[in-house]
């Protein structure tokens, strides 16, 4: 006798034990991923799912690069890869092999300070500190951006090459780092005293 209506349906969904272990069934790929990180050569073994920053934390206990929100929404993640900023929760780390990775540990030279870490403690840019290691990637990369001439959303004139970082066009380029302690003002205090003294 045919099934009908929501008895004939549910006989032919799958069933959900069944369905789960045999997508279950494949295991998880793992890869081999070669990366410098702050100088220092790192061959490791990790899931192809990985992301750089949990690669970065997880692999490496790297943990100065905090997880915020984990899609790409805070900025606390960010990292320098060859020199260009990015969110490292939106990325795989297999994405970058043979690439050179710099995290917050690998600022200070010899027990020095980075400038732009200097200057947050100067300028009091934070309160719990949890989005600082990104607000200082971000404001390093900023001024390089800055210094190679790049513009951004709020740059009146996109060929000019000589941008004034105006307190407007360090809270645009800024705009990726979210702070949950509004250290906003003295966040911009810092990045201004260094780039005034580049
Ligand atoms: Fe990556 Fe928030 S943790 S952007
Ligand atoms: Fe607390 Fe920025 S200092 S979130």
């Amino acid at each position: 006798m045919a099934l009908s209506g929501a008895v004939g349906v549910a006989a032919m969904m799958p069933d959900p034990v069944t369905a789960s272990s045999s997508v279950g069934a494949s295991a998880p790929q793992t890869v081999s991923v070669k990366l410098k990180v702050n100088g220092e050569s790192q061959s490791v073994q990790c899931d192809a799912r990985t992301t750089l920053l949990d690669f970065i934390r997880d692999h490496l206990r790297l943990t100065g690069t905090k997880k915020g929100c984990d899609h790409g929404q805070c900025g606390a993640c960010t990292v320098a890869v060859n020199g260009d900023r990015i969110n490292s929760c939106l990325s795989l780390a297999a994405m970058h092999d043979g690439d050179s990775i710099e995290t917050i540990e690998g600022l200070a030279k010899q027990g020095k300070l980075h400038p732009m870490q200097a200057a947050f403690i100067t300028h009091d840019g934070f309160q719990c500190g949890f989005c600082t290691s990104g607000q200082i990637m971000s404001a390093v990369a900023l001024l390089d951006e800055h210094a190679n001439g790049q513009p951004s959303h709020v740059t009146d004139d996109i060929a000019d090459k000589a941008i004034e970082l105006s307190d407007g066009e360090i809270r645009e380029r800024m705009s990726g780092n979210i702070c949950r302690c509004s250290a906003y003002p003295n966040i911009v205090a810092a990045i201004r005293d260094v780039a005034a003294r580049r």
